[in-house]
């Protein structure tokens, strides 16, 4: 398990764990992996690949986490080792690029998908839309006063709970079937970005609502807190094109696990103690 310590990977760990498998995870810092102690937690950074060879002998299957620029030898060294299976954590962002797209995301997932198609291993995507947890950027406002302040509140998204990416992740690294499978993943609905403010309110307890800064304001507020202005560009396009627009729901997490995704708010009951 990469990326073991992440908001997908704890739930794997936990699912492979309870289904009786033997876990690996790696971190880069053990001392606070704060993960469960029947895991194997060993120390690797896949930005040196050195330190991640060690950690994939007896693997029989491989979580693999899209950092950056690091999956070429990292999978070159799982083929060595033997392991067989590998399931990337990718992105739905790769299904919907335009020939010639500059944006880096969707760029950097589709070179590491590139690279799990010719690893020699068997493989299988796990491409999640946006994720709910996204909106614990919105905590320190709602905490502040229950106005969240941002663009396009009329932009549409249907939120996937990391819960449920890891429940099919976890049934993908331990069933047999899934190779070669792109399995694009959402939530059960299309909210706008107003209506999930107004939805994690309701879970709270009190009022929240969504007022909408100009774009321009946004950028700043965003630079303000240190998002890189390259990122807040990115993200004030791709939320622009989202306005008005209800957002694909996907039959892809209910096809694998069985069962259907869970909704926003059964996300946001989850988490109310982070908003409080
Ligand atoms: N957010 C979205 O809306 C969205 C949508 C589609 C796809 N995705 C994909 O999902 C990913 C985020 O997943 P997540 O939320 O579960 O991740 P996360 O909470 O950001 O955690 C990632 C974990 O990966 C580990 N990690 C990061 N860089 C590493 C490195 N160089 N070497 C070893 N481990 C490293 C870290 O563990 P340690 O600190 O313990 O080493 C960290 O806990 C995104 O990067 C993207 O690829 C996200």
């Amino acid at each position: 398990m990469t990326g073991a310590t992440g908001n997908v990977g704890r739930h794997v760990v936990d699912q492979l764990l309870a289904a009786g498998a033997a876990v690996r995870a790696l971190t880069r810092d053990p001392a606070g992996a704060r993960l469960p102690a029947e895991a194997e937690v060993v120390e690797g950074d896949l930005t040196r690949p050195e330190t991640v060879e060690p950690a994939l002998k007896g693997v029989s299957a491989l979580f693999l986490f899209p950092a950056p620029g690091t999956a070429g030898p990292v999978l070159r060294a799982a083929r060595e080792c033997g392991v067989r299976r590998v399931v990337l954590l990718s992105s739905s962002a790769v299904e919907f690029d335009t020939e010639g797209s500059d944006d880096a995301i969707v760029a950097y997932h589709k070179e590491i998908e590139r690279q799990v198609e010719t690893s020699g291993l068997e493989w299988t995507f796990v491409r999640p839309g946006a994720f709910a947890v996204n909106t614990l950027q919105w905590a320190p406002q709602i905490r502040a006063g229950g106005v969240v302040r941002g663009a396009y509140a009329g932009a549409e998204m249907s939120l996937i709970h990391e819960r449920d990416i890891a429940d099919v992740a976890a049934r993908v690294l331990l069933t047999e079937g899934h190779a070669g499978a792109k399995y694009v993943l959402t939530g059960p609905e299309s909210l706008t970005q107003a209506e999930q403010a107004r939805r994690i309110g309701e879970a709270v307890g009190r009022p929240v609502r969504y007022e909408e800064l100009t774009p321009e304001a946004a950028r700043e507020q965003m630079i303000e807190n240190r998002v890189p202005a390259e990122f807040a560009d990115m993200l004030l396009t791709f939320q622009a094109g989202l306005v008005g627009v209800p957002a694909d729901v996907s039959p892809g997490v209910e096809e694998i696990t069985g069962r259907p995704a869970r909704t926003f708010d059964q996300w946001c009951a989850d988490h109310v103690a982070d908003f409080r």
